[in-house]
């Protein structure tokens, strides 16, 4: 459940008409709803109840500031994969000690960052990157916290390309040398070992891979104790699936997510941390944009849209689906037209959708791409020289600006013309 919904006919993010942001704004725009991003953020709280747990908010599905603030008022914790969203998260004010950072290339300069400003721990994901740790928490005199990733080679069942926990995968250890890699670990100076880490993809739809996952990660803490480690913590990494398509898709509920982690790990005594981000920010969030064109074209209607594969990528990027709606909602009993739904960009890719049956359309009408809190506004680009879109964030009836349209004088002075030119 989302708080986009229709009153009398007008499509509404929380209490707010989404024209009356359209007209303030101009399109397109990202909206963001406070109490769906509150919701979804209890929701794992409510699955977790009764073990000890950290909800780590991925910030690369939704790095906003004004959207990490708010989660970290609620007590989440951060994962991070880059100065940047360290930075991001550090400036959104949640503490170093409820921040991960997991990647596989954490860079010198980014362990020295975390370590002056404080981290909860540092998810490993191989030798190099051990030995680079150790030597700059050495050479700083602290000790870095530490997990290794482990890859469980299992098969996530989703797109290929966030697909993350097979052997092939660039990701983490294999789960077969992680006894070795620890017993290593805990021989390196300025390296402190706190638990194991693993996540095995994005979009998942199906609970039996995180549970084949989790029941190796529990066979896995039993070994490492044995063999001496102090396992204290297990990250369990993000990747519950949403429902992109209302009419048809039903992915696991956290409560059941939730059920399959006390089943596998929950006797173990350790402080569970997850890292969800789609669940969290994805139905949080629409993309609203304007029609500038129906176009006619060989047995088919374009609609020409002012947002394009820039501002939101997944369609063009993954095949991705997202439901696109009306903002005004039509009258009952309307024949609908069949759609291409298009950017002004000029290349094939730029198709969000074919086929699409919609209540008849023109220039100057209103739609929204429902799903688009995570993995949209971060990975726009100005493609086409189009800047990037804003984002708002509403709260009840209140909404407000939380990031800016650049003008086209900001795009172009980050340009510079070398002198000698
Ligand atoms: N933790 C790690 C280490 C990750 O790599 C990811 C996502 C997450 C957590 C959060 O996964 P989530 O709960 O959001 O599924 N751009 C793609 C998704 C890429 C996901 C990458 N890693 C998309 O638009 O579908």
């Amino acid at each position: 459940m989302d708080h986009f919904l229709y009153r009398d006919g007008i499509l509404h993010a929380e209490d707010v008409a989404i024209p009356e942001i359209a007209a303030k704004v101009g399109t397109p725009f990202y909206a963001y709803s406070a109490a769906t991003l509150t919701r979804h953020i209890n929701l794992f709280h409510e699955a977790l109840d009764g073990m000890e747990h950290l909800v780590c908010f991925a910030v690369k599905s939704n790095s906003n500031l004004a959207v990490l603030k708010l989660l970290g008022d609620l007590g989440a914790g951060m994962d991070v994969v880059s100065g940047g969203e360290y930075r991001r998260a550090i400036a959104a004010g949640v503490p170093g000690n409820r921040i991960v950072f997991s990647g596989v290339g954490k860079t010198r300069d980014e362990m020295r960052l975390a370590l002056t400003h404080g981290i909860r721990q540092f998810n490993l994901e191989s030798e190099p990157e051990m030995l680079a740790l150790s030597a700059v928490a050495s050479e700083m005199g602290v000790t870095a916290p530490v997990t290794v990733r482990v890859n469980p080679d299992v098969d996530a069942k989703t797109h290929a390309k966030i697909a993350t926990g097979k052997s092939e995968n660039k990701f983490g250890i294999p789960i077969a040398r992680a006894r070795e890699v620890y017993g290593q670990i805990a021989t390196m100076p300025g390296l402190k070992i706190v638990g194991i880490d693993v996540h095995i993809g994005s979009q998942l739809t199906d609970l039996e891979p995180f549970r084949q996952a989790y029941e190796k990660v529990a066979a896995l803490t039993r070994q490492l104790r044995e063999d001496g480690h102090e396992i204290l913590r297990l990250d369990l990494g993000g990747g519950l699936g949403i429902p992109y398509e209302r009419s048809n898709d039903a992915p696991p509920l956290p409560i059941e997510y939730g059920q399959v982690i006390r089943e596998t790990v929950g006797d173990l005594g350790c402080e569970i941390e997850i890292e969800p981000g789609r669940l969290i920010s994805g139905n949080a969030g629409i993309m609203v944009t304007g029609v500038i064109y129906v176009k006619q074209g060989e047995g088919r209607n374009f609609l020409i849209v002012d947002s394009a594969m820039n501002d939101l990528v997944r369609p063009a990027m993954y095949e991705a689906h997202h439901d696109i709606v009306p903002v005004i909602e039509s009258a009952p009993g309307v024949e609908q037209e069949r759609y291409d739904i298009v950017g002004p960009i000029c290349e094939t890719g730029d198709t969000f959708a074919k086929e699409r049956d919609l209540a008849p359309l023109a220039a100057g009408d209103l739609v929204a791409f429902r799903s688009a809190g995570a993995y949209g506004a971060v990975m726009a680009s100005e493609y086409n020289s189009r800047p990037l879109i804003p984002e708002v964030l509403v709260m009840g009836d209140q909404f407000a600006v939380i990031r800016a349209r650049p003008t086209y004088e900001e795009m172009l002075e980050r340009d510079t013309i070398p002198a000698w030119l």
